[in-house]
């Protein structure tokens, strides 16, 4: 099976998660893509979603899907988004698609964080992946200086604003051997808006695209 074939697999996968007459928290990228479609078959069931990007938001208009507020709603259920890279702990590098920050934030209304993604997505160690980080504009070198005492290779994304406005660095060369702690380091300096880590709130379940078309699940 192609990536994208596994992608749109565990898509469908996460569907079983949706609870009846609730909002379904949604995520960023072509994974996510592939859920909407299939939220889209049981739009009548459900109240609506609070989406995390623009880009999402689009899809599910487009799909007649009720989009809400996050101000508007006290708890989702669950919280469904694909993953750069996911390492046993289920802890996450995001932000592939510069939607981290609102994707951090959804993540954090729901009971359940459920990764949807292809194996190749799968690490032991997170890092490969360059860490995505939303900054203020303004502190962009001063963050770059300081994720070089790191250790880290900071990259600035060209031509790329994120819905919030800010810009995203992309970090290389970084080993992250405690995802929390490092999490907590870099949300902890100054022009920071949010770290592509989520670690203090990993995924709870995980739907992975395994080569063969089967879907492993990854529970706490
Ligand atoms: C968006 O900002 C990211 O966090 C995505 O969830 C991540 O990049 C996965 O994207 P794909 O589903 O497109 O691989």
């Amino acid at each position: 099976m192609t990536q994208d074939e596994l992608k749109k697999v565990v898509g469908l996968a996460a569907l079983q998660y949706v609870q009846p007459d609730t909002v379904v928290g949604i995520g960023t990228g072509s994974t996510v893509m592939h859920f909407i479609d299939a939220l889209a078959t049981v739009k009548h069931l459900i109240k609506g979603a609070v989406s995390s990007s623009e880009a999402s938001t689009l899809r599910l208009k487009n799909l007649g899907i009720t989009i809400f507020d996050l101000n508007e709603i006290d708890t989702l259920s669950i919280y469904v988004d694909g993953a750069d890279e996911i390492n046993p702990h289920m802890q996450m590098i995001k932000g592939g698609g510069a939607a981290l920050t609102r994707e951090k934030i959804v993540a954090a209304v729901a009971e359940k964080f459920i990764c949807i993604a292809d194996s190749s997505k799968e690490v032991d160690m997170l890092g490969s992946f360059p860490l995505p980080i939303e900054v203020i504009s303004m502190a962009r070198t001063y963050v770059a200086r300081e994720l070089v005492k790191l250790g880290g290779m900071p990259k600035y994304r060209q031509h790329v604003v994120t819905d919030n406005g800010n810009i995203i660095l992309d970090v290389h060369n970084l080993r992250i051997v405690d995802p929390i702690t490092m999490e907590k380091t870099i949300n902890a300096l100054p022009g920071v808006v949010t770290v592509g880590l989520f670690a203090m709130r990993g995924a709870d379940i995980a739907l992975i695209g395994m080569a063969d078309g089967m879907v492993k699940i990854m529970k706490k």
